[in-house]
């Protein structure tokens, strides 16, 4: 099959791991060039290494996306190295500010960090790219929200608005860029065993109380008894997603928010 991204270029925050290493790779594996920002800059440039291993080029900065400057810096970086940016994957996520998994509910700065970075990165992200793609009359906007955008939680209330907040924005994105032959979507991941859910489950932290006494890999195969299909998703399977909506596969979809989660919403 012909790579679907051939030429293209991308920039993917929060690639340094889990999900959004996962999108990189996908993308690279389609042909685009990535630029990889996260706020770990070995785990950024550990992942550019990859991609260059697969023929493609690649920058890793060090930003923190969720500051109007850090993501600004992260576009330039990308504009300078590749001279266009056609796709921009906004994946960085929080569940809370540091400690998080110690406090019974979640804290004001909890709440603050989570809008913060699942939310604000999105938009400071976004408003950066968005004159150039519109310059350029061409941009995929991909965002990676979550299922619990869509169904609340009493374990991490914060992380579902946020995640629910990503949800109307990538609507309100599509609304306003259509015009200018962008499109915008989200993804909604359901459970992928990444450092983010062990930090969630972390055994003994846990703030559900009836599944306190389990250990990681326990809560990881009851999950899995709640999916259709049997499994968590992979960091690939999302890339998979992230790769055909970037792609002019899927011209004529916009405004759109797609479980790739074995079905275990609808559960
Ligand atoms: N893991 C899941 O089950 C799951 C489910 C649904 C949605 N998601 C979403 O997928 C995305 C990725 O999650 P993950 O599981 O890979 O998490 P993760 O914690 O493994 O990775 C997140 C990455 O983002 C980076 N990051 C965090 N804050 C940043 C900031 N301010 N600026 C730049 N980089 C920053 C981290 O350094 C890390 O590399 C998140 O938006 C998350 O909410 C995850």
């Amino acid at each position: 099959m012909d790579e679907m991204l051939a030429g293209r270029s991308a920039i993917v925050t929060g690639a340094g791991r889990g999900i959004g290493r996962g999108i990189a790779l996908c993308l690279a594996r389609e042909g685009a060039d990535v630029a990889i920002g996260d706020i770990n800059l070995a785990n950024a440039e550990s992942v550019a290494q990859e991609v260059r291993e697969k023929g493609r080029k690649a920058i890793a900065l060090e930003c923190d996306v969720g500051t109007r400057k850090g993501a600004e810096t992260l576009v330039q970086a990308a504009l300078e190295a590749f001279g266009k940016v056609d796709i921009l994957v906004n994946n960085a996520g929080v569940v809370g500010a540091p400690g998080w998994q110690d406090r019974a509910e979640p804290s004001d700065e909890d709440w603050a960090e989570v809008l913060r970075v699942n939310l604000m990165s999105r938009v400071y992200c976004s408003e950066a790219v968005i004159p150039h793609m519109k310059q350029r009359g061409y941009g995929k906007i991909v965002n990676i929200a979550s299922i619990g955008g869509l169904q609340g939680s009493s374990v991490i209330p914060h992380y579902c608005a946020s995640k629910a907040a990503d949800i109307n924005y990538t609507q309100s994105l599509a609304l306003q860029l259509g015009p200018f032959g962008i499109n915008a979507n989200a993804i909604l991941p359901g459970i992928l065993f990444t450092d983010m859910i062990r930090g969630i489950h972390d055994q003994g932290k846990v703030r559900d109380t009836s599944r306190a006494e389990l250990s990681n890999e326990e809560i990881f195969r009851k999950a899995e008894e709640r999916i259709p299909l049997g499994r968590g998703q992979t960091p690939e399977d999302i890339g998979n997603m992230a790769a055909f909506l970037a792609s002019d596969l899927a011209k004529n979809i916009t405004a759109q928010a797609i479980d790739v989660d074995g079905g275990m919403r609808m559960h």
